[in-house]
């Protein structure tokens, strides 16, 4: 959609890229490291003040106590955590739990690895699942769940007590808890957001991963982190040093410095002006009569695309971007079969001024539909 986007001049809210400006002692800090020469490999496992930091931070924010040592692994990107956590830990034709509407790259990652994704629906408009589907789709190859909380793309933030269900189930059959908490920072509605990690029956079990790409609006500088127990950690470090060596040292600087030097206010305005784009977005959505889902977190929002012409979800969104200019997700790209195809996803990362002009943009389908 992003190459469409562009063919026709049009305004990309498809690819989640936020353009919110950097934190600047992120910029000094990472400029200093640089002058200071800081340009070779770090330990396979990071920057001992980024472990020390993360640590302090997952302690406050995440209530979760993790030795700087021997639990956290800063990797490049979240991505690289969680490819590294499945290479690390899991074989192939092992199966992982996967709740649709998923973040492709999760799919992506577990078939790469020939690891069966299991499919769990997560039912609109609330994005409830029944644990009882869940249970019934574990075999004797499950050997995980993964959940993404704040989700991409439904915006779900999964409540304790789902938590606690999910953590119950791993428990019962020995499964790993892989979390992806990318958008920790970003929720809404005065809801908080809940690592699994620091629920005490599963504690050890639980793969932690999330990174700064949205928190700090670094999508490029490629630092992640994952935290687990010990055991696990250092397998999941082997693996990152072998398809990455370390995460980028300078960027690792800067996001050192960061991490110790922001006050919380920083992590709150950075939910407030996202609540202030989602609420833009989604009346917007609402008059164009694309309903939106609204999200609980993260910064995308799912539409129903059903008054739309075209036979699936990407005829859709091309349809859309033809008629407005206005570029989203067809929703089948969030689920294995059918799912999405009455769906678009829109991301809200944008500065104010394109993300007004794409709202207005998106009233012109009033004419189409
Ligand atoms: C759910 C989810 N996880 C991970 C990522 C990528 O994170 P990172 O840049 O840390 O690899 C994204 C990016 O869109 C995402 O939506």
């Amino acid at each position: 959609m992003s190459i469409e986007c562009e063919k026709v001049g049009g305004i990309n809210l498809s690819q989640g890229i936020c353009d919110l400006p950097l934190p600047p002692v992120l910029n000094t800090a990472t400029k200093d490291a640089l002058d200071s020469g800081m340009n070779h490999y770090t330990r396979h496992d990071g920057l001992d003040e980024l472990r020390a930091a993360i640590s302090q931070k997952l302690l406050r924010y995440n209530n979760i106590q993790a030795d700087p040592l021997k639990n956290i692994i800063v990797t490049s990107g979240s991505t690289g955590a969680f490819y590294c956590a499945c290479l690390a830990l899991l074989n192939p034709g092992d199966e992982v739990v996967l709740f649709e509407p998923f973040y492709g790259y999760h799919q992506y990652t577990l078939l790469a690895l020939g690891i069966t994704p299991l499919y769990a629906t997560l039912n609109p408009p609330c994005w409830e699942f029944d644990a009882n589907e869940v249970e019934k789709l574990i075999t004797k190859k499950t050997k995980g769940i993964l959940i993404n909380t704040p989700a991409n793309p439904s915006g779900k933030v999964f409540s304790r007590r789902e938590l606690e269900i999910l953590a119950d189930i791993c428990l019962r059959h020995h499964l790993f808890l892989f979390t992806d908490e990318i958008y920790e920072y970003i929720v809404y509605d005065g809801l908080s957001h809940i690592s699994p990690g620091t629920l005490t029956t599963i504690g050890d079990r639980v793969i932690t991963i999330s990174g700064y790409s949205k928190t700090f609006s670094i999508t490029g500088w490629r630092i992640g982190y994952c935290a687990c127990q010990e055991e696990l950690a250092q397998q999941i470090g082997y693996a990152h040093d072998l398809v990455y060596i370390c995460a980028p040292s300078p960027l690792q600087a800067g996001v050192a410095k960061a991490i110790q030097s922001l006050p919380d206010s920083f992590y709150l305005s950075l939910s407030a002006a996202y609540e202030k784009k989602r609420q833009v977005l989604c009346e917007a959505l609402q008059e164009a009569s694309l309903q939106p889902y609204i999200p609980q977190g993260a910064y995308y929002v799912l539409a129903d695309a059903s008054r739309i012409p075209g036979v699936n979800s990407k005829e859709k969104a091309l349809y859309l971007l033809n008629k407005t200019g206005v570029a989203a997700v067809p929703g089948s790209a969030f689920y294995h079969q059918e799912g999405g195809e009455n769906l678009l996803r829109f991301c809200f990362a944008k500065e104010d001024q394109v993300l007004n002009e794409a709202c207005a943009r998106l009233q012109r389908i009033k004419g189409f539909i």
